[in-house]
């Protein structure tokens, strides 16, 4: 007999607490107001409710939100105990419990160097031993000083990693490219050869350098790219074992397994248990954005960081950028029902920011279960998806404005472009501010139907097309807009995320730090490995398992 979810007791705590009642109360009586009733009746409704943080601006009055329904889920994030728990999270409390660590991504971008203690010990002096470590690399590799096995300098970096060892630093990379120098950086993430022999096929191993990026060095899509890479590096004439410590780093936890794989040490960058995968980018993980853009720009995008990390810590709730986004976020997940949120990036850099967010998010809260190992009573972390915003306008956008779900939307943009076109960057502009506009306000009936008749369509026409070109709008959206895409901004960006996600864990009341929902589909595929490359049937499947086993095995090659 399996023991299934129902089995597991159910926590009804929260959805009977005062905060949470107060809100349904509030939800009912409201559920039906137009965001355009808002604003009508509140001539300084983006004055008071928008924010701004360094060189970031949050407009959030395009919600279905009074003052009175933030206060009611303001007073939901403090029974919730989001304070304490935010003092706990900076102070290196063991908040990761189910695999009793800190959580301390926050102290690798502590720019103040104010002592930050993980089971009592400070953790600063090995971060910034770790930092200096990658300056004097970098600069090295960058300056060409560091040779390959042949005297010529490194001008491509292949990172190979997967998840946070992967997504982060290729997200960053990719936003930031104008900071960029003479390297080239490459990914390889995908166990699907073609990625790596794609990639390979454009290099030369004499000024190549891999970083093998992995928390735990067991990654076995990891693993097996980097022994592919090293099988290639040696494969080139002329290479050596010895010229392997020329060419191969390594970024871990695990500095066993780094040297058992054959890596020097001396090559090695560590980081620690406390850091997620997710939350990576900001400690060694961000090697090859070193390499890409300097030491200089990564300590601004740091900076950027801890400056949002400042103003979550010590600003009011209704003043504090994550906190507000996360709470809107619970608004729509657990009282309108919103099943996503879509992240919405005007900025052709920014085209990666949704499949990182889809990491941090969904790897976070995607939870089921209370941090006592109760199974929640009501939605947990929504489905994160999204795209350049620009391109779904011509793709995907149809189902926001009218198709039947309420989907909130992160609009993101830069006022100024990095290339000189004045002309392409307006239309971009236009595009982003026209749309929460239109999504908001939607098309009435009468609009529509003065608009065709001003075209002169006939009465019988008119009246067919009308329904399908009215839409309701008061469709919510959140506009971020920053002066430019600096390594600063983007530092405030993700961190801001990454608090809103932590805010929106404690009011659900999850742990956001493990990921155990991943393990057992790894277990299983090192079993159904086994099957394919034996031909044996060794462990018991459903017969759609076993059906698709054999059909594979039918049709390789
Ligand atoms: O399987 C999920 C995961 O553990 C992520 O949390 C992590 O970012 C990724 O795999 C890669 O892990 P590692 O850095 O240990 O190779």
């Amino acid at each position: 007999m399996r023991l299934v979810r129902q089995a597991i007791q159910k926590d009804e705590k929260l959805i009977n607490s005062p905060a949470w009642q107060a809100l349904t109360k509030h939800y009912e009586e409201n559920k039906s107001v137009h965001i355009l009733d808002l604003f009508a009746t509140d001539p300084k409704r983006f004055e008071n409710f928008s924010l701004q943080q360094g060189n970031l601006l949050l407009d959030y009055s395009k919600n279905r939100v009074s003052k009175e329904t933030l206060a009611l889920l303001f007073d939901l994030a403090k029974q919730a105990g989001v304070e304490d728990w935010r003092e706990k999270l900076f102070s290196g409390e063991k908040i990761n419990t189910t695999e009793d660590r800190s959580v301390l991504h926050t102290a690798l971008r502590n720019r103040s160097n104010k002592p930050v203690l993980s089971d009592g010990e400070d953790v600063m002096p090995s971060i910034n031993d770790v930092l200096d470590k990658m300056r004097g690399f970098s600069e090295r590799v960058r300056s060409g000083e560091w040779k390959g096995h042949t005297g010529k300098a490194i001008t491509d970096i292949v990172n190979i990693g997967i998840g946070g060892s992967d997504l982060g630093p290729d997200m960053i990379c990719t936003a930031l490219q104008p900071y960029a120098s003479h390297l080239n950086v490459h990914f390889v993430s995908n166990v699907d050869a073609m990625q790596v022999t794609q990639i390979l096929s454009g290099l030369s191993s004499e000024t190549t350098l891999f970083i093998v990026a992995s928390k735990t060095f067991t990654t076995q899509e990891t693993l097996t790219n980097a022994k592919t890479c090293r099988a290639w590096f040696l494969d080139q004439d002329a290479t050596t074992e010895q010229d392997v410590a020329k060419h191969f780093a390594a970024v871990s936890t695990n500095s066993d397994a780094v040297s058992a794989f054959g890596i020097d040490t001396d090559n090695m960058f560590s980081f620690w248990d406390w850091v997620g995968g997710r939350y990576s980018l900001w400690s060694a993980v961000g090697l090859s954005i070193i390499l890409y853009v300097g030491m200089d720009n990564y300590i601004e995008l740091l900076s950027g960081a801890h400056d949002m990390d400042t103003h979550f810590a010590e600003q009011p709730f209704e003043t504090n950028i994550p906190v507000i986004l996360a709470v809107l976020g619970v608004w729509y997940v657990n009282f309108y029902g919103a099943e996503s949120q879509a992240v919405l990036p005007y900025d052709h850099n920014l085209g990666l920011l949704p499949a990182y967010l889809e990491q941090a998010d969904m790897e976070s809260n995607g939870k089921s279960v209370t941090r006592d190992g109760a199974a929640v009573s009501y939605g947990t972390g929504p489905i994160v998806w999204g795209a350049e915003g620009i391109n779904g306008q011509h793709a995907f956008y149809q189902l926001l404005h009218q198709g039947t779900r309420i989907i909130p939307a992160d609009f993101i943009a830069s006022v100024q472009s990095q290339t000189d076109n004045q002309h392409h960057s307006d239309i971009l502009a236009s595009n982003f501010l026209a749309q929460t506009e239109a999504l908001m306000r939607g098309r009435s009936l009468e609009e529509t139907a003065q608009e065709l008749e001003s075209q002169g369509v006939s009465k019988e026409e008119a009246a067919m097309r009308l329904p399908h070109m009215y839409f309701e709008g008061n469709q919510p959206t959140n506009s971020i807009v920053m002066d430019k895409l600096t390594p600063y901004n983007l530092g405030s960006i993700v961190a801001m995320y990454e608090h809103k996600i932590f805010v929106q864990g404690i009011i659900w009341n999850v742990n956001s730090y493990d990921q155990w929902g991943v393990e057992l589909g790894k277990k299983l595929a090192k079993n159904v490995l086994q099957e394919l490359e034996s031909g044996e049937d060794k462990f018991d499947h459903d017969s759609s398992t076993q059906g698709l086993i054999s059909w594979f095995r039918q049709h390789r090659k």
